[in-house]
């Protein structure tokens, strides 16, 4: 028998303000047809003043814990991916520790931008399949809405604020995490990227996208790393029953899944609601189609994405 990581509850947050395309269209020269025909999306969620990205992570946490019917004790690590920090540091991961009252273990935060989830969910599997934990709470978190320039329409229109969880238990059997596959290319830095730092301006900047270039890098590699997963997982595509991709844009999603020969009744789709949450996007949809009860024991799903770097990844995991 194999130790492998299982999902046993998943969980998410968004705010409670809903900001639909329309409200784009005085601030910036767009329009909704324009967003939802170019990108899938219709509406997000944006913080309010004051909500951060730690008491998102916190709530979705709750939730996933009530869902797993384990306690916050439990829990022997708790990561958190997040490009939106509260603070420059201590880590969101140990403000989520101090929030579900939990003094044990160890909590730290993974930054590969909207891949996020993805490199830590493989980081909690790792440290899950060698020994280093037996329960590991898998965090996406993040407020966009803060580094995103109002006057730019080519990038304010796509992003959207929120926060997804899962429960990893390690268990012996065929179920959990099968595989994952990460990748990252640094050469690429100015596809996407925020023109600020601590480092550099002292200032958290802006987020700055070209989003053409980057949508073909997307369509590409995340195609490209869902298939290396898949065979990792020494499986085909045509044994995949779901396809849980970032939510970035309607049109990439679409081409990805033609890509990997998967019919879209097989594709959890979330971008219309949510837009691009970065890291929290994919705990969010695995979340909400969770909760819809989609998911059955036994069920083989692949999620994958692609944000700054570029880094990209995708794991594939038996539900
Ligand atoms: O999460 C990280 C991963 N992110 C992504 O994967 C995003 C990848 N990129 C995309 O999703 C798409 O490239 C966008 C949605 C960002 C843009 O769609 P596109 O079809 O690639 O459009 P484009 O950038 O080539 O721009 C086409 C036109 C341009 O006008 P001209 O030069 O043709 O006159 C843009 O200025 O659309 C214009 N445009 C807009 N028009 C109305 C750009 N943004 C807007 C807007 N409203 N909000």
């Amino acid at each position: 028998m194999t130790r492998r990581s299982v999902i046993r509850g998943t969980g998410h947050y968004l705010p409670d303000r809903v900001v639909e395309n329309q409200w784009f269209e005085d601030k910036v020269e767009t329009s909704d047809e324009w967003i939802r025909s170019r990108t899938g999306i219709e509406r997000r969620h944006f913080a309010a003043d004051g909500e951060t990205t730690s008491h998102m992570a916190i709530h979705a946490a709750k939730k996933a814990l009530e869902r797993s019917g384990f306690s916050a004790e439990d829990i022997d690590a708790v990561i958190v991916a997040t490009s939106t920090p509260d603070l420059t540091f201590p880590s969101v991961a140990t403000m989520v520790q101090a929030g579900l009252g939990l003094a044990r273990g160890f909590a730290f935060d993974v930054q590969a931008v909207c891949a996020g989830f993805i490199f830590a969910l493989a980081n909690a599997d790792g440290m899950i399949r060698s020994g280093q934990a037996e329960r590991v709470l898998v965090i996406g978190a993040e407020t966009f809405s803060r580094i995103l320039d109002f006057e730019d329409r080519a990038t304010c229109v796509l992003f959207g604020d929120g926060a997804g969880a899962v429960v990893l238990e390690a268990a012996e059997g065929e179920r959990g995490i099968l595989a994952s596959d990460l990748n990252s290319d640094g050469s690429y830095r100015d596809i996407l990227y925020v023109d600020g730092g601590v480092a550099t301006t002292g200032e958290a900047g802006k987020l700055r996208m070209q989003g053409n270039v980057l949508f073909r890098h997307a369509v590409e590699k995340l195609a490209e790393t869902a298939h290396h997963a898949v065979e990792k997982a020494g499986m085909t595509t045509d044994q995949v029953d779901w396809l849980v991709p970032h939510q970035a844009n309607a049109r990439i999603i679409s081409a990805t899944a033609q890509r990997m020969h998967l019919p879209m009744d097989k594709v959890i789709l979330t971008v219309a609601d949510h837009g691009n949450t970065s890291a929290a996007s994919i705990p969010l949809a695995l979340a909400v189609a969770d909760e819809a009860g989609r998911f059955s024991e036994g069920d083989v799903i692949v999620t994958e994405a692609i944000g700054g770097g570029l880094s990209w990844g995708a794991v594939v995991l038996r539900w």
